[in-house]
């Protein structure tokens, strides 16, 4: 073993580089005490062996296996909770203070992964369910259709949560409510994906999922860690928003042929797809408003109207101009209208 600026580097570890980023095919205790320094990852996303006994999985999780890749390594349900303790152990020793971990879990490992997370300084910062669509049949029973989502972090740091790095805080959903409000619930609705005819991992997160919670949690060039890789979707993801990425898949198989699929990721390559949120942090939001104030939105308005603006362009380029967010312009524009009806001088009824 050989000491290279605080990490180690271990001879022999079947490594993958990928863009600059480096993937071990080897168990992630071992990889991550022998690999990773303290303090030195951003980020954790993991999705965990379920301790189901594998042979089982492929009933839960695809449809066919002839595309899988075999290999998958579960974990002795009576080993399951020492398994977590270690890992969990060794995910806080190496995430930097203010790092955050999201741990992907079943419900039937649920107790075990809070337990480990208990036995360590991490602290809880949501407890996220993701609703999946297509849940295994059941007839006797209600159909299983979520997974946890446990969202900690090391304390003792600032925490990276980008608020509005998918949607501006006025903007607005489809049906009015609020955009950025309704993305940041804990129940999150996002469908599997199903890959039919391509090579998959057993059980591999959809991207969709993955760029929301790197989004949220990461910066660009951070360093983002997955403790159990399986498809590499993780790695993918962040490669493709421009962050960095390491990780340890124990399986060769699954090193193999999914870290060899890696190799066609394209860095920042995701990045076009996202949309561009609308950050319209409103600097007057809750800020009363004077007679001045009104009287120049009154005039403002007439003139973009006047220059064949929509209703709805002009109160939103009020919205950016006064500071305000869409329903305060129309709340202002409101009390305008009624103040001159009110004044207006009333036209005496016939007689
Ligand atoms: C649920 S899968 C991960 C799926 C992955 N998130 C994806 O999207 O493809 C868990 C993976 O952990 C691997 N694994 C099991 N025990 C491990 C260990 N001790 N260290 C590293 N990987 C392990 C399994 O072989 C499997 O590929």
């Amino acid at each position: 073993m050989t000491r290279t600026r605080g990490r180690r580097t271990l001879e022999g570890i079947p490594t993958l580089e990928v863009a600059g980023n480096r993937f071990f095919n080897i168990d992630c205790v071992a990889g991550a005490r022998a690999l990773l320094a303290d303090d030195s990852i951003d980020l954790i996303v993991t999705d965990p062996p379920y301790g189901i006994a594998g042979d089982t999985l492929h009933q839960h999780y695809n449809r066919n296996e002839d595309f899988v890749v075999g290999g998958y390594v579960d974990v002795e349900p009576g080993q399951y909770q020492s398994f977590t303790r270690d890992w969990v152990a060794e995910a806080h020793r190496v995430l930097r203070p203010g790092g955050s971990i999201f741990i992907v879990s079943g419900y039937t490992r649920l107790y075990e992964v809070l337990h480990a997370l208990r036995t360590t300084p991490l602290v809880e910062v949501n407890h996220l369910i993701w609703r999946y669509s297509f849940g295994v049949y059941t007839s006797r029973k209600f159909v299983s259709s979520h997974y946890h989502i446990l969202y900690y972090a090391k304390p003792g740091g600032r925490r990276t949560f980008n608020l509005e790095s998918r949607f501006g805080r006025d903007e607005k959903a489809h049906h009015g409510g609020s955009a950025n409000y309704l993305d940041r619930e804990d129940v999150w609705s996002l469908p599997r994906e199903y890959k039919p005819r391509r090579e998959k991992n057993k059980n591999e997160l959809p991207t969709e999922l993955l760029v929301k919670i790197l989004q949220y949690a990461s910066d660009p060039d951070d360093l983002v860690c997955d403790f159990f890789l399986g498809g590499f979707s993780t790695a993918r993801v962040a490669i493709g928003l421009g962050r960095r990425a390491t990780g340890f898949e124990v399986a060769v198989p699954t090193f193999q042929r999914r870290g060899a699929a890696l190799r066609s990721v394209t860095p920042d390559g995701l990045l076009a797809t996202l949309h561009p949120p609308t950050i319209g942090v409103a600097r007057n939001r809750s800020k009363r408003w004077d007679a001045a104030q009104l009287a120049a939105l009154h005039d403002r308005y007439g003139s973009l109207r006047e220059h064949q603006l929509t209703k709805s362009a002009a109160v939103a380029r009020l919205g950016e101009e006064f500071g305000r967010g869409t329903f305060a312009i129309l709340r202002a524009l409101k009390r305008i209208d009624a103040h001159a009806s009110a004044r207006r001088p009333r036209t005496p009824k016939r007689r």
